[in-house]
């Protein structure tokens, strides 16, 4: 039986097949190359190009292969993005998920990992964030996800299809080697612009907001490796083998590392100098965003193995400075 991994030549999903393909696993794969790269696919794994929402290419995929569960990584991703453009979020992530339900539903697919995110809590109460504060995104990209989470949780109690979520924190790093790392067409994401700087390729990073409610007035982030949410996905997998119940789960190192500190970082680890700028806040960043993932380390057993940020900050280097133009490299 395999895993069906949709989304896997993204920047998560493709770091999930790798460890899944390390550990003997049968791993199929669609993705539509939309913000996924054909030089992220791993060789080990069969590739299916096309769309989540086309259900004529999902039936091809699943009546060619014997699925046994459904890892979702297939979905747009960014906050700045979804805000300016909503329905294409909505119909790439929510109608996008419908449209695989149905097609597990229709194929006897029973189990379903699912890449959910942070952005789901809004604005958070208290720190850490425990699974069951209350949900209230202050983002469409946050918003599809959590309408994703609910649609799962209808489905499992109408069709019986099982489902773990696991909402990422900061997502960083790369595969210790420098294989695949992160890219993205359109760069927002902290660690890969701050080491455009050592790169040569920005002039400097500019710090959005020092006027938070945080010990250096920057905000603060739970910075978590690839490979160690990676890792979660498998541990799922297990655990829905087993016969789990449909649950949810957060996934952070449980520590928050401002955005000066990360620099700092970053200087140490590149061993180079960054100029940094100091900007206005980011509409809807919130101060901090800090996991408690103990349910994760008591339920599925999950243990990260990455929570010095300069080693994760080391290995997005190394990725980097080996790809400096991403997957044309
Ligand atoms: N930041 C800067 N300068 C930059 C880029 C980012 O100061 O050039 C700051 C941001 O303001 C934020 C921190 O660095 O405080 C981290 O920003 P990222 O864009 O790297 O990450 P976010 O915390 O905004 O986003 C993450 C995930 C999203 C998820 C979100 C939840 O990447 O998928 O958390 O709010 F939706």
């Amino acid at each position: 039986m395999a895993i069906l991994v949709c989304g896997g030549a993204g920047y998560i999903g493709s770091h999930a097949v790798h460890q899944l393909v390390e550990r003997g696993e049968d791993v199929v794969i669609i993705d539509n190359l939309q913000t996924g790269h054909r030089g992220a696919l791993n060789p080990a794994a069969k590739f299916y190009e096309g769309d989540i929402r086309d259900p004529k290419a999902l039936d091809k995929v699943f009546m060619e292969n014997r699925i046994e569960a459904v890892v979702h990584f297939a979905a747009n991703s960014l906050v700045g993005e979804s805000v300016e453009k909503p329905l294409l979020y909505f119909n790439n992530n929510v109608y996008g998920m419908q449209v695989l339900l149905e097609a597990m539903v229709r194929h006897h697919v029973g189990a379903i990992v699912f890449s959910s995110t942070a952005a789901v809590y809004g604005e958070p109460k208290r720190i850490p964030i425990l699974e069951d504060d209350e949900t209230n995104p202050t983002n469409p990209y946050g918003e599809t996800k959590r309408t994703m989470e609910k649609m799962m949780k209808w489905v499992s109690r109408a069709n019986g299809i099982r489902y773990v979520s696991l909402r990422y924190f900061n997502a960083a790093g790369a595969l210790e080697d420098g294989s695949i790392g992160e890219a993205h067409t359109t760069e927002t994401h902290l660690i890969p612009l701050i080491l455009q700087v050592p790169l040569g390729k920005r002039d400097h990073i500019t710090v959005f907001g020092t006027d938070y409610a945080t010990p250096d007035g920057t905000c603060l982030r739970d910075y978590i490796h690839v490979i160690d949410l990676a890792d979660a996905h498998l541990l799922a997998i297990d655990y829905l083998r087993k016969g789990g119940e449909s649950d949810v789960f957060n996934l952070g190192n449980g520590h928050g590392f401002s955005v000066r500190e990360m620099i700092e970082t970053a200087k140490n680890v590149t061993g180079k100098a960054i100029k940094v700028e100091y900007g206005g806040r980011r509409a809807g960043d919130p101060a901090q965003l800090i996991a408690s993932s103990e349910k994760a380390r008591k339920v599925l057993g999950w243990n990260p193995h990455y929570a010095d940020v300069a080693k994760i900050i080391g290995t997005a280097w190394t990725w980097h400075k080996k790809h400096p133009n991403g997957y044309a490299d």
